[in-house]
């Protein structure tokens, strides 16, 4: 059993009411509700957290990503600005998938740099709320592909 980390950043917890043209109509506690399902289903812990401040995400990274197996973000606007956020993912050694509602690379410019994208597993966008589930079977098949190695240390 591993613990997974998902986290939303600023405005995100407007989902389902914010241009929902652009992400959609599925509120936050929705997708945390059907992440969690079907973490639970295979076997896994799946903790959520979600603020609009820089500070405390890169709190719950140092303080919860410690205790996590892998991080899944969707950093909105700070996507394209934190250095602190990508900082604190090095600092504790995350292993992480970067998640978007939206497709950033067919949206204005300035959303198609990332601060994490070069030291992700991998990065989702474009599907909607489908992102997140996307980005959680793929981190259920990276959890799964690392058990072996576990296992060998053990
Ligand atoms: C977003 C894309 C960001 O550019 C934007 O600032 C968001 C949401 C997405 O999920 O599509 O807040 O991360």
């Amino acid at each position: 059993m591993a613990r997974i980390l998902v986290m939303h950043g600023p405005n995100l917890n407007l989902l389902g009411t914010r241009e929902p043209q652009v992400y959609g109509q599925t509120s936050l506690a929705e997708i945390d509700h059907e992440l969690r399902q079907r973490a639970i289903a295979a076997g896994h812990e799946l903790e959520t957290f979600q603020s609009n401040h820089e500070g405390a995400l890169v709190d719950c990274i140092q303080q919860r990503g410690a205790q996590a197996a892998l991080l899944i973000i969707n950093p909105g606007a700070y996507t394209h600005t934190s250095i602190a956020i990508r900082d604190a993912i090095l600092a504790v050694g995350l292993p992480v998938i970067e998640v978007h509602l939206s497709n950033i690379y067919r949206r204005e410019p300035f959303r198609r740099q990332s601060y994490l994208a070069d030291i992700t597993l991998g990065q989702v966008a474009g599907f909607g709320s489908y992102s997140y589930i996307l980005a959680l079977q793929a981190a259920l098949h990276w959890l799964q592909q690392q058990e072996p190695r576990v296992s060998q240390s053990t």
